[in-house]
């Protein structure tokens, strides 16, 4: 899927005087069923997430609390976003290459995902997953 395909989605926050609500039904606010809920918490501020690739699995990535930077690679071109808000994620389409870094202190990193865990769905490493976008021999 192309790159583009990946975007800022904006999730509904409701607010009162008891403070703020937000949540995420999978096949309205993602474009997928949500089969699995992990989350990165206490990851020190000079250490690197993701580093990999996922040949199928799809993701909303939301940053609950505090904010990180993720950057977005499928082989050809790179996005840079910033997450910093626990009302919007990034959706992250099938075969992108991945790096989550500068972690604040204190934040945590919910993924919403369309598969339950699978090691033989990841590239962990970048040149077969170049290969696979047919952009190397
Ligand atoms: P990994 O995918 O490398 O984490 P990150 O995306 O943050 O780089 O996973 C780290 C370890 O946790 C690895 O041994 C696989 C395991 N793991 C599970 O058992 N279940 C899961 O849902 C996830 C995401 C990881």
């Amino acid at each position: 899927m192309p790159i583009e395909d990946c975007r800022i989605i904006e999730l509904p926050k409701i607010t009162d005087g008891r403070g703020n609500l937000s949540f995420v039904e999978g096949g309205n606010h993602v474009p997928f069923d949500i089969r699995r809920v992990y989350y990165l918490y206490d990851v020190p501020p000079d250490q690197e997430r993701g580093a990999h690739g996922h040949k199928q699995l799809e993701q909303l990535i939301v940053a609950v609390s505090g904010s990180f930077s993720i950057e977005l690679d499928d082989g050809r071109n790179k996005k840079q976003f910033l997450l910093n808000s626990p009302n919007r994620g990034l959706y992250v389409c099938p075969m992108m290459w991945r790096v989550l870094q500068t972690f604040s202190p204190g934040s945590v990193c919910m993924v919403f995902a369309s598969m339950p865990y699978d090691e033989d769905d990841y590239f962990r490493e970048y040149e077969p997953f170049l290969q696979a976008q047919g952009l190397m021999e």
